[in-house]
């Protein structure tokens, strides 16, 4: 995966005037704080470095963790045309850029973060893609939050950005308009886990369509949103993907359901990481649900197909809640040649030997 090639030279802009031992000083200290998933009440964003930083070593991973789920969003729900968008701990708005390529029908986002820093580059770099203009978008009450609006057009159509400064752990459902997408990628990790629950509560409460939670790819990062899954459920919500079920999970300890997106490194992205291949293999997991129950029935691939000669064995989550492994051979013609063009993460509609 690319970024879109506007994004890519808005970047590029970016980094022009930044010092590439300081950006490479500041990804390093982001990298070790996220990978350590550290929680110690310091922003991890806490400058400008810091927010550049991010912006060259985890933008392009988080943009296509989040347009991947929501590409498999959309093929699920084709009739979800999405107009408003709230994204809180947006960072530089990661999850509302992927969202406006997915939905064109995206008429306008809110983005929630913390961080004054990274809000001005998730500013310019918006700006950068879309003209300004002036006008109020989300309608909140005057007064409750910290206003910053900027409203724009020509992002391939209208589009408004609505960014709030604020402290998403406290701030009150009151405070949050109703969005037809709701996201929050890459934020839990940064949480407490009361907080989690308390945030995912009001997003449930805020989510018109469609709540698409993302988190790293890693063991804690699955357990984090099964808790969520468990209690969403219990809320009414019915889960559009991954899952292909609402019954407990098959996937138990030390295995965890998490997929994995290829995505192109630039210059900037190589040098942050000190990287030498012209790519990085982005694992996440996500969780998307929604009040209404998707109308396809499917099987979802939970790992790497195993392919060798003539003999493909492929890791599967059932509609029936288990979890299965599907192994095809070339006498099945049928079968094999299906087998041959899926890929870890996608769906399989039937599964008939
Ligand atoms: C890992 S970044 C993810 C940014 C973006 N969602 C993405 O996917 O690229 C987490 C973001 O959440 C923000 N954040 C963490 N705790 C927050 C809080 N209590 N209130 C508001 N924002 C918060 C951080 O400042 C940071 O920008």
């Amino acid at each position: 995966m690319q970024l879109p090639a506007n994004l890519r030279s808005a970047l590029d802009e970016l980094f022009e005037q930044t010092n590439p031992s300081e950006l490479e000083k500041a990804s390093n200290r982001l990298t070790r704080r996220y990978r350590d998933e550290v929680l110690d009440g310091k922003m991890h964003i806490s400058d400008k470095n810091a927010a550049l930083g991010y912006i060259a070593a985890r933008f392009p991973a988080t943009y296509g963790a989040v347009y991947s789920a929501l590409d498999e969003v959309a093929d699920i729900c084709p009739s979800f045309l999405p107009s408003s968008q709230l994204d809180v701990g947006a960072g530089p708005g990661t999850a509302v850029f992927a969202a406006s390529r997915i939905f064109p029908s995206l008429e306008k986002a809110m983005l929630v973060e913390q961080s004054n820093d990274i809000i001005a580059i998730g500013k310019e770099l918006f700006s950068r893609l879309i003209t300004e203009k002036d006008s109020d978008i989300f309608a909140v009450k005057a007064g409750e939050l910290p206003r910053e609006t900027s409203s724009a057009t020509g992002f391939q159509y209208a589009f408004s950005t609505n960014w709030q400064k604020a402290d998403i752990s406290t701030l009150s459902g009151e405070k949050l308009p109703k969005a037809d997408l709701v996201t929050a990628s890459y934020v839990l990790d940064e949480l407490q886990e009361k907080t989690q629950d308390f945030l995912v509560d009001r997003l449930w409460e805020k989510t018109v369509g469609v709540l698409l939670l993302v988190e790293p790819g890693t063991p804690a990062g699955f357990k984090r949103l099964m808790r969520q899954r468990q209690r969403l459920l219990e809320q009414s919500a019915h889960i559009l993907a991954p899952c292909p079920h609402e019954l407990t999970c098959p996937v138990q300890s030390p295995d965890w359901c998490h997929f994995s997106v290829r995505v192109e490194r630039s210059r900037m992205h190589k040098l942050a990481k000190q990287a030498v291949v012209p790519f990085e293999d982005e694992k996440y997991c996500y969780l998307a649900v929604s009040e209404k129950k998707p109308d396809v029935q499917y099987c979802r691939i939970l790992s790497r197909p195993q392919r060798s000669s003539g003999r493909i064995n492929i890791s599967l989550c059932l509609p029936n809640g288990e979890k299965n492994t599907e192994i095809s051979t070339k006498k099945n013609k049928k079968l094999y040649s299906l087998m041959r063009r899926v890929e870890w993460g996608s769906r399989v509609e039937k599964i008939k030997p």
